[in-house]
């Protein structure tokens, strides 16, 4: 068998189009320019990467975006009195604070300072709180961008044994949580875990959010599972140069599985939408208003 190819940067394309969409309807009929601030601390080079992409993305889909570079040196206290004039700004709806943060500087401490209507990554404990209770939550954009693919691709998810492995706040944890909500049956894998091949083998969905390059082997898979791939992991190449390759052993895997994202290319690209969608999202509920259908 050889997988399908899930076209992440494709998805996305349409996605990103649908949502300038609606943020034309809301322009036109509500007179509402949602507004996304992002806030850096900071030199990291692929930090700046990000944030600069977000800032052209959230422009092209017709949004206002506040970027705020503050330096390396800035404290807590400064950070939080940015973050609280944000809260407080009615055109900024949703507020990103790219992480990691300077080591002087608790990153909890920001997260739980940003207002949880206006919180676009999902971070903050009462989001994570009503996503596991089935709340209506803002949901981290990269595991909202993997079920978008994997409800594209299945449609009914009820009683598919899904396996994510790994266990971040970020990834791990929220993807087995909206997992559950389509009713699968979730296991949660990580380092610790025993017979790995063994558990990965039986999932007809894999998702693999490890940060490990290649380490979910082809010949786990179990024919036909469908096999969402988030890691980007960068590793040397024989000429000195280097290539980016996920977490899962990618020509190997799509010799068994149904489905496959590559990387890069497959849930990448779904992650700055999914930031976009948030914005709107809680732009529409700030107002009180339903979300214009495109
Ligand atoms: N750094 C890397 N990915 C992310 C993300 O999704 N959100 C934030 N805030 N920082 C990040």
């Amino acid at each position: 068998m050889t997988a399908d190819i899930i076209d992440g940067k494709a998805f996305a394309a349409r996605l990103r189009e649908n949502i300038t969409g609606q943020v034309a309807i809301l322009k036109d009929k509500h007179n509402i320019t949602p507004g996304l601030a992002v806030v850096i601390v900071g030199e990291d080079p692929a930090s700046q990467i990000y944030v600069r992409n977000k800032n052209k993305s959230t422009l092209e889909a017709g949004m206002n975006s506040f970027e705020h570079v503050l330096p390396e040196n800035t404290s807590e206290k400064d950070l939080l009195a940015l973050v609280d004039k944000l809260n407080n700004d009615p055109a900024v709806n949703g507020i990103l604070v790219q992480l990691p943060l300077p080591k002087h500087i608790n990153e909890s401490a920001v997260i739980d300072a940003i207002s949880p209507a206006k919180d676009v990554d999902g971070f903050h404990v009462i989001n994570s709180g009503l996503l596991a209770t089935g709340g209506d939550a803002i949901v981290p954009c990269t595991p909202l961008g993997c079920l978008l693919m994997l409800q594209d691709r299945l449609g009914d998810m009820s009683g598919l044994d899904a396996v994510v492995v790994g266990r971040s706040n970020i990834v791990g944890k929220p993807m087995a949580q909206l997992l559950l909500n389509e009713s699968c049956t979730v296991t949660i894998a990580h380092s610790r875990t025993k017979n790995l091949p063994e558990v990965v083998g039986r999932a007809d969905i894999v998702v693999a959010a490890v940060g490990r390059p290649e380490i979910i082997k082809g010949d786990w898979i179990k024919p036909g599972a469908t096999v969402i791939d988030v890691g980007i992991n960068r590793v040397p190449k024989e000429d000195g140069k280097s290539r980016i390759v996920g977490d899962v052993e990618f020509a190997a895997a799509a010799e068994r599985a149904g489905a496959i994202t590559p990387v890069p290319g497959g849930v990448g690209p779904m992650t700055i939408a999914c930031l976009l969608k948030n914005t709107v999202t809680a732009a529409c509920r700030q107002a009180g208003i339903e979300e214009p259908e495109v």
